[in-house]
């Protein structure tokens, strides 16, 4: 029998998910020991090709990247029955938003580029989802898993009349999207939101049919309740329909579909630098396995330099590279102005997987609560670290902890530049202000950012 070409494993304890198992979000082994234990998708790119077709809906066009579909296509189902699902998927969506989900724009910024002293020859990439599915990159994530429920229903994997309840925590974007994700499947979802949540988007989720659970924090409690309460949920049976990859790890596998997108659309142009707003971290997990799979498939000419960006008020992430990078041997530490160089994958993995058996000497809650104009990545610990980290220590980016004037900085300029993105969905051009006034980003050199959510209210 050949080898999959897709399958699931956990990067911390190297645990198997079943190709029958129909819910393969979470490792079997995680649990109180100290391993950081993340599902990861991993593809076969020797095997397979990076594809070329022009379909408007990234759910079909990246089709032969996605588990699910090699799911299906081993199971005996074709590409067409596949195709059919997506597109009934996609007409729901639609009847829920307005649209379902498309290829967005990737443009170098005219505006920005020169704001921010680019020459010709280099310059800002936009990749804007802010007019995406219920306004933010979020759904990518959740659609990507409600098609993978579907195919393992279709397929027999989940008993007949399993509809299990899905639930996530969250008051934002994550939440507004798998409101509508789950509603266009037709599926029961509960959302753990805080107490003091705020009343216009819990009336949105409910008028989308969610059913929103608020979360008061019990005496003597340590910790967001939200995210305790949908802990509870999941060990009862729901299934986490989550952005977050230490729950689901396949979550991350729909956000990869933006970093497909800019390189369809750079056709083999090089891009230098990639800045990215990271909150829990499936968004800067997601690009950083997508572009490091289309740089192996050949449709990247290399993978960028992939720098992160959080506030001043909450930086886990940062905290987390930084201990890490103590570890390295003190030639491969050093590099310029703060940042090494690209790290072999090997020594960067040898590193990585010695400090994901100890998680709590790199990753914990903030102990206070932090305030920001970007409440998006406020969250308090980066679920997906050692993504993240691997990325930047392979790639020779960094991470940023920018402050809140960048982020307003940030966000009037994307207004100038004509898009109502809000101060998350702008925060990696704050980043990219900073590593402009440091001098790492050069004058010809070419530098994407990501505006992920729309300005509301
Ligand atoms: C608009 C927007 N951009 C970026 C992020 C960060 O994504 P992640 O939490 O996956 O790091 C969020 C998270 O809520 C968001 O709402």
């Amino acid at each position: 029998m050949r080898p999959p070409l897709s399958y699931l494993r956990c990067s911390g304890c190297g645990w198997a998910a079943a190709a029958t198992d129909a819910y393969p979000f979470r490792c079997a082994n995680a649990g109180d020991d100290d391993v950081d234990h993340v599902v990861i998708r991993v593809l076969d790119t020797a095997a397979l090709h990076f594809p070329r077709g022009t379909e408007p809906d990234p759910f079909a066009r990246y089709r032969s990247l996605m588990h699910s579909y090699h799911l299906a296509m081993d199971a005996g189902l074709d590409d067409d029955e596949y195709l059919q699902l997506i597109a009934a998927l996609e007409r729901s969506v639609a009847a829920v938003d307005g649209h379902g989900f498309g290829v967005t724009p990737l443009r170098r910024d005219a505006l920005l580029s020169d704001r921010l002293g680019f020459s010709q020859a280099g310059g800002v990439w936009v990749k804007d989802e802010t007019a995406n599915v219920s306004g933010s990159h979020k759904g990518r994530h959740l659609m990507g898993l409600l098609i993978h429920i579907e195919v393992a229903e279709r397929l027999g994997l989940a008993a007949p009349g399993d509809r299990r309840t899905l639930a996530i925590a969250s008051c934002g974007n994550a939440a507004l999207a798998a409101a509508v994700v789950a509603r266009a499947g037709d599926r029961r979802l509960r959302v753990f939101v805080p107490a003091d949540a705020d009343t216009g988007i819990v009336g949105r989720l409910r008028g989308l049919g969610s059913e929103v659970v608020p979360c008061p924090r019990q005496p003597g409690e340590a910790g967001d309740p939200a995210y305790l309460r949908l802990r509870e949920e999941l060990a009862a049976g729901a299934v986490p329909f989550t952005c977050q990859g230490n729950e689901n790890g396949l979550a991350i596998e729909g956000g990869e579909t933006i970093a497909y997108e800019i390189a369809s659309d750079l056709a083999g142009v090089a891009i230098d630098h990639i800045v990215i707003q990271v909150g829990g971290g499936a968004l800067a997990s997601a690009c950083a396995q997508g572009l490091r799979e289309a740089a192996e498939l050949g449709a990247l000419a290399r993978e960028p330099r992939l720098h992160t960006v959080q506030t001043t008020g909450a930086h886990p992430l940062e905290r987390a590279y930084t201990r890490v990078r103590a570890m390295l041997p003190a030639g491969e530490r050093a590099g310029q102005g703060g940042s090494p160089g690209p790290l072999r994958r090997v020594d960067v993995e040898r590193v990585l997987t010695a400090a994901a058996q100890h998680r709590s000497a790199y990753m914990w809650p903030w102990e206070t609560e932090p305030k920001s104009i970007a409440t998006g990545i406020l969250d308090d610990e980066t679920y997906d670290w050692r993504a993240v980290v691997a990325a930047m220590l392979a790639t020779g980016g960094r991470p940023l902890v920018v402050t809140e004037d960048r982020l307003a900085e940030a966000n009037e300029l994307g207004a100038a530049a004509g898009v109502a993105v809000d101060p998350t969905g702008s925060a990696g051009l704050a980043g990219l202000l900073d590593l402009r006034q440091a001098g790492v980003v050069g004058a010809d050199e070419r530098a994407a950012v990501l505006f992920t959510g729309v300005r509301r209210g």
